[in-house]
């Protein structure tokens, strides 16, 4: 039992819609610039008694209970998020005592778009190591605390909503195949929320300049986007093994429709095979990948047997590309592939 799997996934989506046409009343914007230029249709937003935390809790439960875990059997709880409650205490902490993991250790993970896949790369170590046996990454955001809703190039991009997934000990070839973690502190500014931290601390001056929103370079993170994930994307094939012809599924990071035709075709992977669910959640940054293999299981795209290559790409920079032997996390096959992990020679003890 080398191997690591999702055991359990879990979403949290505000029930808020707000769609282009509202945002065209807002700025000087139209539903055909953000369907064409995006992709997007609409977004979820957190009603305001709502925080990152709330959202993260939701889908824990839901990932729990799908993996059939109680959460006094959580070791580990990492939150991956740029839109924590507070600067500190971490957010996983507010999850952990929310959810009851007493048991669990709990930090904070910053990698902005690419955070659920670092997450998972950093769970995944600890249960190969043998230090701990059960997981929760979670990626969670309510982008549109951070959003300046006067700024039509970035305020028609984000949304709010929540993903987690239960790691578990598998059997070697189910699971986590491969992952491949990258970042160029280079382009830092490209994407920031400039004040609120010890560079540019809170104050009236920051208030009023509203630095405590989003800044970014759209054009430029669009141009850097498309290389870092075609090579993260080929290389974690490679680290594994495979080729593009063996993916069933590319689940990419949800930005830019644009972003993911352009880096699915220079894989060489037809529509058919990329995952598309931007239209309804716009770019929900950390909570992106794993609401999407949600979806995509639900929605019948991803059976238990499948191959799923998913890439991230995010502020920082950042980016992460990780490959998957898919073993079921929704509940749809998630007893046989119970079933079948603990007849397994060598599983752990519970
Ligand atoms: N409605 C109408 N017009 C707009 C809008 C809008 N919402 N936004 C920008 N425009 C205008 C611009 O002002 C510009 O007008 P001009 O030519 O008169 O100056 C024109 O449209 C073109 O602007 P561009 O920025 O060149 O448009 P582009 O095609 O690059 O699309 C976009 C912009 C959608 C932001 C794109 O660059 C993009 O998706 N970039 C990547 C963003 C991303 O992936 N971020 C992920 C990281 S986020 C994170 O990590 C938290």
């Amino acid at each position: 039992m080398t191997g690591v799997t999702i055991r359990g996934l879990g979403v949290s989506l505000p029930e808020e819609i707000r769609t282009n046409a509202d945002l065209a009343s807002m700025v000087e914007t139209s539903h055909e610039w953000i369907l064409t230029r995006t992709g997007i249709v609409e977004r979820r937003i957190a009603s305001a008694t709502v925080a990152t935390s709330d959202l993260a809790l939701g889908a824990a439960r839901q990932a729990l209970a799908n993996a059939g875990v109680e959460a006094e059997e959580i070791d580990l709880i990492i939150v991956a998020t740029v839109t924590p409650d507070m600067l500190f205490p971490a957010t996983g902490c507010l999850v952990q005592e929310a959810l009851g993991a007493r048991r669990a250790a709990s930090f904070d993970l910053e990698a902005a778009c690419s955070g659920f896949l670092y997450g998972v790369s950093v769970g995944a170590q600890f249960i190969r190591t043998g230090t701990y046996r059960r997981v929760l990454v979670i990626g969670a955001e309510t982008l549109s605390r951070i959003v300046d809703w006067s700024d039509r190039s970035t305020c028609v991009l984000f949304g709010d909503g929540a993903g987690a997934a239960v790691l578990e000990p598998a059997p070697e070839g189910e699971g986590l195949l491969g992952v491949v973690l990258g970042a160029d502190g280079g382009h830092a500014d490209l994407i920031s929320q400039p004040a609120g931290g010890s560079r540019r601390p809170a104050s009236l001056e920051t208030v009023l300049q509203g630095e405590h929103t989003i800044r970014m370079n759209g054009r430029e993170v669009f141009r850097l986007a498309v290389p870092a994930m075609v090579r993260a994307s080929e290389q974690v094939l490679a680290q594994a093994g495979l080729r593009v012809a063996d993916v069933d599924l590319f689940v990419p990071h949800q930005a830019n429709a644009r972003i993911i035709d352009a880096v699915g075709e220079r894989l060489g992977i037809e529509r058919e095979r990329v995952f598309l669910n931007i239209e309804r959640y716009g770019n929900i940054s950390s909570a992106s990948i794993p609401v999407s293999l949600y979806d995509a299981e639900t929605g019948g795209r991803l059976r238990p047997g499948d191959l799923v290559l998913t890439a991230a790409f995010g502020a920082g920079l950042t980016w992460a590309a990780a490959v998957w032997r898919w073993t079921g996390a929704t509940g749809q096959d998630r007893a046989l592939s119970r079933v079948r992990s603990l007849l397994e020679p060598g599983t752990w003890e519970s």
